[in-house]
């Protein structure tokens, strides 16, 4: 526990140079932006994350990169086209990607296939910075994500295939790594841990992860814009100051895998609303 705690001091400090000194100011700014976020749950429906959702319905439709189509035809595993419940179903594996794949790498795969897109080009500066809006393909998974709200996470994970993925997933987010020699677990296998006053949910606990992973992609009102789980593998991957993980990678999409096992059963809640 004694090791634990230091190593997250030395994470806070290495993370918020500043985080020790907090003015009037900022205390003011931090309860004005926490009646914000509170007049924002109320009414789910000002959720901004949905006009990105919108944003991303209508981007499926479009058609774009040098084959001029649409999305229209790719198949998220229900069948070409059929977006509802789709989301609730994956990761899963795709027999013509030989591969499993989360929502956003199956865009990505088939924003390259239909599309023509040259996947290189689309992962270069995927994720979004702090004010700028989420970027086309995590707007379409946002859309996607949305189309199963309501519903639970059902992916099957029966597959060899995905029950290798799963594992692999369950054994990065346990295994240290990197020059904090941090891993998932130190920040997120404890009841009420905190680094400053930002709580760290308990992903290995199932009750837990049932109640955070459902609101992913979520409208993150510190930012204020949509961050997509790839986006949030992508952030937590750099605390760890580990090399920068690619989107669609295997490695995220083992991660992703391993945190919507451990949610199966959860309700889908998303675009959910985060700090
Ligand atoms: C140094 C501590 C630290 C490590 C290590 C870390 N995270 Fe995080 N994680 C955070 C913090 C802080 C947040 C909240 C960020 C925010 O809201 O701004 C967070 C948020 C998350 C969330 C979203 C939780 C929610 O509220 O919905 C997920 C999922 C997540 N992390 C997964 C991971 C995974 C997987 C790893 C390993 C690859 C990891 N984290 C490693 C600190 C960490």
């Amino acid at each position: 526990m004694q090791a634990l705690f230091s190593m997250l001091i030395v994470a806070a400090c290495a993370m918020f140079a500043t985080a020790n000194t907090v003015s009037a100011q900022d205390a003011e700014t931090e309860k004005a932006i926490e009646k914000y976020r509170a007049m924002l749950r109320e009414d789910p429906w000002s959720n901004p994350g949905l006009l990105d959702a919108d944003r991303g319905e209508a981007l499926w439709k479009t058609a774009r990169g040098p084959s001029k189509a649409s999305l229209e035809k790719c198949d998220l595993g229900k069948g070409p086209g059929i977006v509802d419940g789709a989301f609730a179903e994956l990761p899963r594996y795709f027999d013509d990607a030989k591969q499993v794949m989360d929502v956003e790498a199956r865009l990505l795969w088939c924003m390259e296939k239909l599309q023509g897109f040259t996947r290189a080009d689309v992962v270069k500066r995927i994720h979004p910075g702090g004010g700028a809006p989420v970027k086309e393909l995590g707007a379409i998974a946002t859309w996607i994500a949305n189309k199963s709200s309501g519903m639970k996470f059902a992916a099957k994970f029966d597959k060899p295939q995905e029950k290798e993925v799963v594992a692999v997933g369950d054994n990065l987010f346990h295994r240290r790594s990197g020059p904090f020699d941090f891993s998932c677990s130190t920040c997120h296998a404890a009841e009420g841990l905190r680094i400053r006053l930002q709580g760290l949910p308990f992903l290995e606990n199932k009750e837990a992860a049932k109640k955070v992973v459902g609101e992913w992609p979520a409208y993150r009102v510190s930012s204020t814009h949509v961050m997509t789980m790839q986006h949030r593998m992508y952030d937590c991957y750099w605390q760890m100051r580990m090399p920068e993980l690619e989107m669609g990678s295997d490695v995220s999409v083992a991660l992703i895998a391993y945190l919507t096992k451990n949610a199966e059963g959860g309700e889908i809640n998303a675009p959910g609303l985060k700090r």
